[in-house]
């Protein structure tokens, strides 16, 4: 082939491949799991039925539930050199550090180089308990806490609370964890879950796929919004009166800077996943007797929305309801992993079923071909 096509650049509206995993209708704000509406899902789902539904296609029953749990739960205890290895890294940011420790992963993992589908299941299932694991350590860590051993009785989001905070954590956090990790576990073909299926087709590891999902994830422009979002926030400050919060974002306007949490290359409308994480910001700003962050959010949304046309899309609202639920910020991106392995594991196993290397072309600019060879001693 001598000359290719010229795409729009990001791959805008390409499609790449064909996936039985996630629907999306950016113009109707539509967004379901294997046929499941994200609504019914964040209303009814726990994280641990999410799984199965995106690694199997349809919901558990009761016995194939309890199974997942089982085997999630057998997954969680970390080996002891990565705890240790967990201690050696400098203080850093989150994704640098769940980067490093799930690559580190990969090599204590009895199924490491074994690409059967009965190896990658076991591999996804690993990897979500093990991740979150590593994300709550890591958090409890950062604070000064000593690692908190897995509690086999407790559910997918309250067992990641719980060793995150060192206490039992409440039905209403439990909740709010469970949907928030149910509404971040897939999203068709976003950049990492791209990434890692790019990687998935050339035959590697399953844990050199999540990494690249993981590096993937934590640019601004995808996962790192959400953190962005909660540092504006903090920046305008929770006693600042509506006009600085005005002043701050007709700033980035004039600025033409991006706001982090708008916009989105596939919704047209509002993010379906918005409107959850909207009600929970406000909700759990509620409880805990403190909406400032929720209302800074809802004036912010209204700006950039009549100055725009922007929709908040998944980062925005999730910054508030972390931050009412007492996470740190750093942990927001990783949080964010916690849940979307299950779906790049998802897309892994897909990948892997039905392989062919995925190699694109692309349109050539640079000099004309051919160009003469000058010595060196004559350029
Ligand atoms: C999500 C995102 C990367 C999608 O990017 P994209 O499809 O390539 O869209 P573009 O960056 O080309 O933006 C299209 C237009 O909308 C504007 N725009 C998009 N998102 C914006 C934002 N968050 N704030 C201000 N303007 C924005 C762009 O400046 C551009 O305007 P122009 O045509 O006048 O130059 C982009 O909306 C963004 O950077 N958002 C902020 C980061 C974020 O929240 N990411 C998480 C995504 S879930």
């Amino acid at each position: 082939m001598s000359t290719v096509e010229k795409p729009k650049g990001g791959l805008e509206d390409v499609v790449a491949t064909s996936s039985r995993i996630c629907f999306l209708d950016g113009d109707r704000g539509v967004l379901a799991y294997c046929g499941h509406d994200i609504h019914d899902l964040a209303r009814n789902a726990t994280f641990e039925e999410t799984c199965y539904l995106l690694w199997h296609g349809r919901l558990p029953n009761r016995a194939e539930l309890g199974d997942l749990q089982t085997q999630l739960a057998v997954a969680r205890p970390l080996p002891e050199p990565i705890l240790r290895l967990m201690k050696m890294l400098p203080p850093s940011d989150g994704m640098d550090a769940l980067r490093t420790l799930t690559s580190a992963l990969g090599h204590y993992d009895p199924d490491a180089h074994d690409n059967s589908a009965p190896a990658s299941y076991r591999k996804a299932v690993r990897l979500t308990g093990q991740i979150a694991s590593l994300v709550a350590t890591w958090g409890r860590m950062q604070e000064g806490g000593g690692p908190i051993a897995p509690d086999p009785v407790l559910g997918h989001a309250a067992n990641f609370l719980y060793m995150l905070f060192g206490r039992r954590p409440n039905p209403t956090e439990i909740r709010a964890m469970d949907i928030a990790l149910t509404l971040h576990a897939d999203h068709e073909l976003n950049a990492s879950t791209f990434a890692a299926r790019v990687a998935a087709a050339t035959l590697t590891d399953m844990h050199s796929a999540i990494v690249a999902g993981i590096g993937t994830l934590k640019g601004p422009l995808h996962g790192g919004a959400n953190a962005e979002v909660m540092k504006m926030l903090i920046e305008i400050g929770q006693d600042a009166p509506a006009e600085r919060i005005d002043a701050l974002v007709k700033g980035k306007f004039a600025r033409k800077e991006k706001i982090s949490g708008f916009g989105h290359r596939v919704y047209n409308t509002e993010d379906p996943r918005a409107t959850h994480l909207r009600r929970m910001s406000k909700e759990l700003g509620q409880k805990a007797g403190n909406t400032r962050w929720f209302e800074m959010s809802e004036r912010i949304e209204a700006l950039v929305k009549g100055e725009k046309k922007l929709f908040p899309n998944v980062d925005f609202y999730s910054a508030s309801t972390y931050y009412t639920m007492g996470i740190a910020i750093d942990l927001y991106t990783p949080i964010f992993a916690v849940s979307r392995v299950s779906g790049w594991t998802a897309h892994v196993l897909e990948q892997l079923a039905n392989n062919r290397l995925i190699r694109p072309r692309a349109d050539y600019t640079g000099p004309a071909y051919p160009q003469t060879w000058i010595p060196l001693d004559q350029r």
